[in-house]
């Protein structure tokens, strides 16, 4: 049978200066799904994704986390924020604390896991996404990628029931992308429910069960991963294109680098 984990209906957001940056979106995410979310810049993926977390609160619209609904004045933040993880571009990791304690803190902060156990949770998901050896090591000393593995890292040890990533390799250097998507892709294989915000539209074609496309904050099209190579909508036909545009302008720069 199939659970509905997360449920999203006409969800808006107007910000404080006016800007209507989401209008009206409803999808759904399933028990073991990956969805991903493209669009170009300003579409309001991101305010997707914040509104979910209950990082920023909807100005409209439902979120249910299986089945509850999660946008109420009641609802327990911090216990939501557990369930849900997220992972950001940015990493969000703390500069002055160790790996290890980057992600012991929420294990012991909000689980109220002892020292011991939050350690030996820490070194399980350190090991997932292949950061064992760096445990001592603080993050100003790590690749951005490496840094992004422990923040996925930090995420897995809360359990969430979804996992947001908002754009998890746009920070980074060409060649560290790989090992970020390889481990996204490898929870995904897992079978760990996620919806990943992301501009490498071969990784969204290639891991994802459903895509969804995000236009001026509607979904204006969405469907099974063959609809990258198979767009329906002009929309989406001319984003793709675009994008294509880009991607040989990056591989001329790149042979130019080398
Ligand atoms: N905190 C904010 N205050 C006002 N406007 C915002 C804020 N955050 C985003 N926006 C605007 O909302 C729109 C959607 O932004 P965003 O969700 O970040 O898009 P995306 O993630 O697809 O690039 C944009 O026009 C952006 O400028
Ligand atoms: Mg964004």
């Amino acid at each position: 049978m199939v659970e509905r984990v997360l449920d999203v209906e006409d969800l808006h957001m107007i910000y404080a200066g006016g800007v209507h940056a989401v209008r009206g979106i409803s999808f759904e995410v399933n028990q073991g799904e990956s969805v991903a979310i493209i669009g170009s810049s300003g579409s309001g993926k991101s305010t997707v994704l914040r509104c979910i977390n209950r990082l920023i609160e909807p100005t409209g619209g439902k979120i249910f986390l299986k089945g509850e609904q999660i946008n109420t004045p009641h609802t327990d933040v911090n216990d939501l924020r557990s369930r849900i993880g997220m992972v950001f571009q940015s990493f969000e990791l703390f500069a002055h604390l160790r790996v290890l304690d980057n992600i012991t803190l929420g294990l012991r902060h909000v689980k109220g896991m002892s020292k011991r156990d939050a350690e030996d949770e820490a070194m399980a998901v350190l090991e997932r996404v292949d950061m064992l050896d760096r445990v001592d090591a603080y993050p100003g000393n790590l690749s951005g990628g490496q840094k992004q593995r422990v923040a996925i890292a930090r995420a897995l040890a809360m359990k969430p029931e979804v996992l947001l990533f908002d754009e998890p390799t746009s920070a980074l250097d060409p060649e560290l992308i790989g090992s970020v998507l390889e481990t996204i892709r490898g929870l995904a294989d897992e079978g760990m429910t996620m919806v990943v915000v992301t501009h490498e539209i071969g990784f969204a074609r290639d891991v994802a069960d459903r895509i969804i496309y995000m236009d001026q904050g509607v979904v204006a099209e969405e469907g099974a991963s063959s609809i990258i190579n198979d767009p329906q909508t002009d929309r989406l036909k001319k984003f793709l294109s675009s994008l294509h545009e880009d991607e040989v302008a990056e591989e001329g720069n790149g042979e130019k680098r080398s």
